[in-house]
Order: C-alpha cells, then structure tokens, then sequence
C-alpha cells in the first residue's frame, strides 16, 4: 500500500502492535456483528490496518465460508472474534482453531483457560476483550498474548467502567508487560498519538468504520449516525437487579424507550406476583434478539438496535476506509512532531 504521509513517530510507538498483529498500521477494525463481513475486513487489511469478521450467531460452516471469502479478497493477515456466550461459540473456536489465522479475539466474557490454549495451540495469536481491572489482569495471568481494553464509552455490549479509569488502572500499569490496545471513544488520529505516547501498542475502532462507504450498513443507519450527537449514544438501563440487563451503549430510538416501559412493567407484574422470575427475565432478553440486524441491515431505525459508541458525535461524515485510515495516520504523526517540538 502506498504510505500518504511519514509514520516516523509513530512507528517507535507502535512496533510491538505491527509485530503482534503483522501490519503497518496496528488500527483495528472491531469486530461487529452483520457489519464486519469480508468485504469490510478485506478492506482495511488491504490499507495495511487489521480487522476482525463478527461471529455473531452464525454457524460454523458459515463462519468457515466468511474466512474463505475474506481470503479471496486479501492476502493480509486478520482476526475472527468469538463471543464466548454466543450459542455457537464452541463450533466458531473449532473452525478458527483450524484456519490457520494470525489473531484470535476472544470477547463476550472470559473465555476458559483450556480455550486460550487451545486457541495459542493454533499458533495465533490471543488477544481477548477486558473491561474491567480484574478481567484484565485474570487474562494477564492466563498468558494471553495481549488485551483490548474497552472503556463503557465503547459501541454494542460494554463493561462498567469508563476508558480513562482502565488507561490509568491496567494501561499506566501494564503496557510494559503486554501489549495493549485501546478500545471506545476513538475517532482522531490526535486521540491515538496521546494513547500511543501513554503506552497503547494500537487501538481498536468500531462506531468510525460504520461511517465509511465501504461498509455494509443500511443508508438509514448511516443517516441516524450522521444527526447523532455524542450524548444520544447511550448505554442500556437497568432498573432492578431483580431484572438483569446487559448494557449494550446504542443511539437512542422508540425501540430503547419501550424497552424501558416493558421493564418498569414487568417490575411491576414481578411485585404483583403476576409473573415468575424466569418468565420476567426470558420476555426482557427477547426483546432485543434481532434488534441489530433490524436497524443495520434492514434499515428499520425506530425499532431496531442503533448500536453505537459515543464516537458517533466524531464521525459525521461518510468517508472511504482509505480516507479515515489516512487521517488518522496523518494526523497522528502530525500531533508527534507538534509534541515533539513542545518538549
Ligand atoms: C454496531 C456494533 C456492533 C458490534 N458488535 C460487536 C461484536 O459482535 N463483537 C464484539 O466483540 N464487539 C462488537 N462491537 C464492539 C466493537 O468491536 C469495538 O470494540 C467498539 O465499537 C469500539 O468502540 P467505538 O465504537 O467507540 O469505536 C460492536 C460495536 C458496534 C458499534
């Protein structure tokens, strides 16, 4: 790939995340589900960045024919991502076991220690989601080969804690001992100069690459992410721990308000006792099932999941893979040099 401007500075800050991952540009593309398809992976490993295909909860040949495909349109080393609490995530370890990949991401919660070993056995790479300080030095202990640390500010299923609370936890503390990428919020090349000068080995974006035109998504996704301001993009609410919810950070719609009306209503049939604990629990996880394809792919944005990080108040404009990878690069050494000549 033709280079648009120097790396100079940042190819000192960022060699070990080059090593791990085998690129020029250690940006990655996080895996999202119905979004991170061959097309989109391909892509950005043709820019000379990585990417991960989405899992989701497709079945295994299908992820099987998705690692082909992306082949067919790259020679460049990628990822799959395996949520650990999909249906389908032991099929999904199988068939990444035996692709011969570079990376393997494990996310979703913690995967168990055999797995790790199991995907390491491969000979890929291991790199796994944390959110939290204690996940993160767990997946440390288990001698995984690096973290993608995710701060709450992040798009889809996020943890607790919010990213600059992690960078002083576990990044300050650990970036000497592995590799870390970061992970929510990011969407300037500025932004990754100061998380590489912090010690990041490169970061991870989704919620930037949703507003590129090489991706998948439905114009009317695009469009609902082109008004967003920062603040629409806001985390599921749990009303009662009686009632768990996985917080999922997504653009505000009619789908995020009836799905509080349908809690505060189950509550109350729960206090009733008009329903039981697992039906009151089944109807809540129902509601969403569906509700990502509904919005990404089939366009319906009233009802559907608008999953996306706070980043959508940064990405209003529709630009190419290229384009987005080229500002964030240029801007990033441009934001080193200005460093530089402050010190
Ligand atoms: C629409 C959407 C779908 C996502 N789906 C997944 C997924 O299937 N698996 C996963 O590990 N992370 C998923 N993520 C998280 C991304 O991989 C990435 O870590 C996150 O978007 C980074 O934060 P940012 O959105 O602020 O850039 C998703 C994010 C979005 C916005």
């Amino acid at each position: 790939m033709q280079k648009t401007c120097k790396t100079t500075l940042l190819d000192k800050l960022w060699k070990r995340g080059q090593d791990l991952l085998g690129v020029q540009f250690p940006i990655m593309c996080g895996a999202m589900t119905w979004v991170s398809d061959p097309n989109l992976v391909s892509k950005v490993c043709n820019e000379g960045a990585f990417a991960s295909l989405a899992c989701g909860n497709m079945a295994g040949v299908e992820l099987e024919r998705q690692i082909q495909s992306t082949r067919n349109l790259t020679d460049k080393p990628f990822a799959v991502n395996l949520i650990t609490v999909s249906p389908n995530y032991k099929a999904h370890l199988d068939v990444a076991v035996n692709a011969n990949l570079r990376v393997i991401i494990f996310a979703g919660s913690l995967p168990k220690e055999q797995e790790i070993d199991k995907a390491k056995a491969s000979g890929a790479k291991v790199l796994v989601f944390a959110s939290t300080d204690a996940l993160a030095k767990r997946m440390i202990n288990h001698g995984v080969d690096g973290l993608i640390l995710e701060g709450m500010e992040a798009g889809g299923h996020i943890g607790p804690v919010a990213g600059p609370i992690l960078w002083q936890q576990i990044l300050f503390e650990y970036s000497e001992t592995i590799p870390i990428f970061i992970a929510g919020g990011i969407a300037r090349g500025k932004m990754m100069a100061h998380l590489l000068l912090m010690g990041a080995a490169g970061i991870q974006i989704g919620t930037r690459f949703i507003m590129t035109s090489e991706c998948v998504v439905h114009d009317a996704f695009k469009a609902a992410f082109q008004k967003a301001q920062a603040r629409d993009a806001v985390a599921t609410p749990q009303f009662d721990s009686r009632l768990p919810v996985i917080a999922v950070r997504a653009l505000k719609n009619k789908g995020t308000i009836e799905f509080s009306k349908l809690q505060l209503e189950i509550l109350s049939e729960l206090d009733d006792g008009t329903i039981d604990r697992e039906t009151a629990q089944r109807k809540v996880e129902e509601f969403w099932i569906g509700g990502l394809y509904r919005a990404a792919i089939q366009g319906n944005v009233e009802s559907g999941s608008l999953m996306a990080g706070q980043a959508v108040g940064l990405a209003d404009e529709i630009k190419t893979v290229k384009e987005v990878l080229d500002e964030l690069v240029c801007d990033a050494e441009q934001e080193l040099e200005l460093t530089l000549k402050k010190l």
